[in-house]
């Protein structure tokens, strides 16, 4: 079964957006096997978001991450990348379609409330990060009925 490392930023901790997030991602069928919440340190905002190092909106991005704690999951489910990107929504919540977590929760593409791996290489690159001693392996009492 597919894994993927998400991440409620700042934003949505202060804002108390937590529950509903993990209430959102539990009720889709997908299982939480780690999670943290963390102050991140700058070496590993670098870390996470290398591919975005030397874009013009960096800086602000890293004080943003910075700013207060994440809470950091991996998950796991059917294609487990993909579900969770489209339970989050586009990058600008203006865009983001209603019902997704950006686009219900979100104004500001630099205060989009989460983050999710974008593909299954990503989500190994990230859990590797944040998680590198792994994740908690146990069955959901639903998951006879969630799978075909
Ligand atoms: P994320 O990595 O945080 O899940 O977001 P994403 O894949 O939807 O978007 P990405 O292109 O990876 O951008 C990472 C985060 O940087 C901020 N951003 N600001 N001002 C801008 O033009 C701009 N572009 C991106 C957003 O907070 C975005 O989530
Ligand atoms: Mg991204």
């Amino acid at each position: 079964m597919d894994r993927t490392f998400v991440m409620v930023k700042p934003d949505g901790v202060q804002r108390g957006l937590v529950g509903e997030i993990i209430g959102r991602l539990e009720r889709k069928g997908l299982k939480l096997v780690a999670a943290r919440l963390e102050r991140l340190p700058e070496e590993r905002v670098d870390r996470h978001y290398a591919e975005h190092l030397e874009k013009p909106f960096y800086p602000g991005l890293k004080r943003y991450i910075m700013s207060g704690p994440c809470l950091l999951m991996v998950v796991e489910g059917k294609d487990a990348a993909r579900t969770v990107r489209t339970l989050t929504g586009a990058t600008d919540p203006l865009e983001a379609a209603p019902g997704t977590i950006r686009g219900d929760f979100g104004l500001e593409i630099g205060r989009n409330v989460i983050h999710a791996a974008d593909s299954p290489e990503s989500a190994a690159r990230e859990m590797g990060i944040h998680f590198p001693d792994g994740v908690v392996e146990y069955h959901r009492i639903d998951e006879p009925v969630l799978y075909e």
